[in-house]
């Protein structure tokens, strides 16, 4: 194996949740490696902002805007991609409600989003890969809460159990292809996602940070750096396992 095992060069990735946060950097750190980056999101202009930093890279890139509870809009995206090496499916969304206050509208919504989504991303690269005999990576993202749980979490967590229990039951089934299948479960991330909330929004923020060994909270690149290692050839021999870039926070067997 190459010391550059993580050279992407004449790859092309497919980046679901790509115009924030997490997915923006893995994005633009898969194309930093050389890949052809098809970028998916629902939000038009923050795809654009991801293509113009791709613009500066070896890669290149291809946007869609899309729903990604949509399956035909999935599918039609992934299709015209001229080769699959690799799927990140990163697109999700937070919701916190008490399990006695959840409605069925929010676990439907966050289920649609963070399991439905992933699982849709996931057949249709696996299908493609299979049939055009690529030895490809599929990377979803699970959540440092699969392994803590905790109050409001009730819907966000389910979803993120259920990438990891698809993340493992997918990985046994393709392995024969040759295709790997591996989760990213990160703690604290400072995006969007958790940016929302002010006040409290720091606290807790600090409240992770004194929980980490490292004594902070991760930023986007980190995750990013790990999707690059699952979806690159350093990781050939890994599949069907969650690496959790938190900080040290947990440290499950
Ligand atoms: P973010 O809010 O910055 O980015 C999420 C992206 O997903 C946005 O661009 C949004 O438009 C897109 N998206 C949401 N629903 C969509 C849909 N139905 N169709 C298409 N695109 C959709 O959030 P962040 O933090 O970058 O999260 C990315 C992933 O990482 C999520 O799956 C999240 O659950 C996971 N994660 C984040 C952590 C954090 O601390 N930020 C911790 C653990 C996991």
């Amino acid at each position: 194996m190459s010391v550059n095992a993580y050279d992407l060069t004449g790859r092309t990735a497919f980046v679901t949740g790509a115009a924030s946060g997490i997915g923006r950097a893995s994005a633009v750190l898969l194309a930093q490696a050389g890949a052809t980056v098809h970028c998916a999101d629902r939000d038009a202009a923050g795809l654009d902002e991801t293509a113009t930093l791709i613009k500066d890279t070896p890669g290149s890139v291809r946007t869609h805007v899309l729903d990604v509870t949509d399956r035909g809009a999935l599918k039609e995206a992934v299709a015209s991609c001229e080769r699959l090496d690799v799927m990140a499916a990163i697109a999700g969304i937070m919701h916190s409600s008490t399990v006695l206050e959840t409605l069925d509208e929010d676990l439907d919504r966050v289920l649609g989003v963070n399991f439905k989504g992933v699982l849709y991303a996931c057949q249709e690269a696996a299908r493609t890969m299979i049939a055009t005999g690529t030895r490809g990576s599929i990377v979803t993202m699970a959540s440092g809460a699969v392994d803590t749980g905790g109050p409001g979490l009730l819907c966000y967590g389910a979803s993120k159990a259920a990438v990891v229990q698809l993340t493992k039951t997918l990985a046994t089934e393709v392995g024969a292809h040759g295709i790997r299948v591996n989760a990213v479960a990160p703690g604290w991330i400072r995006t969007p996602m958790t940016g929302q909330h002010g006040e409290a929004q720091a606290r807790t923020e600090a409240f992770m940070a004194r929980m980490s060994p490292l004594g902070r909270v991760g930023e986007p690149e980190d995750i990013a750096h790990a999707v690059l290692h699952l979806a690159s050839d350093a990781s050939s021999f890994t599949t069907g396992q969650i690496l959790r870039p938190n900080g040290g926070v947990t440290m499950p067997w």
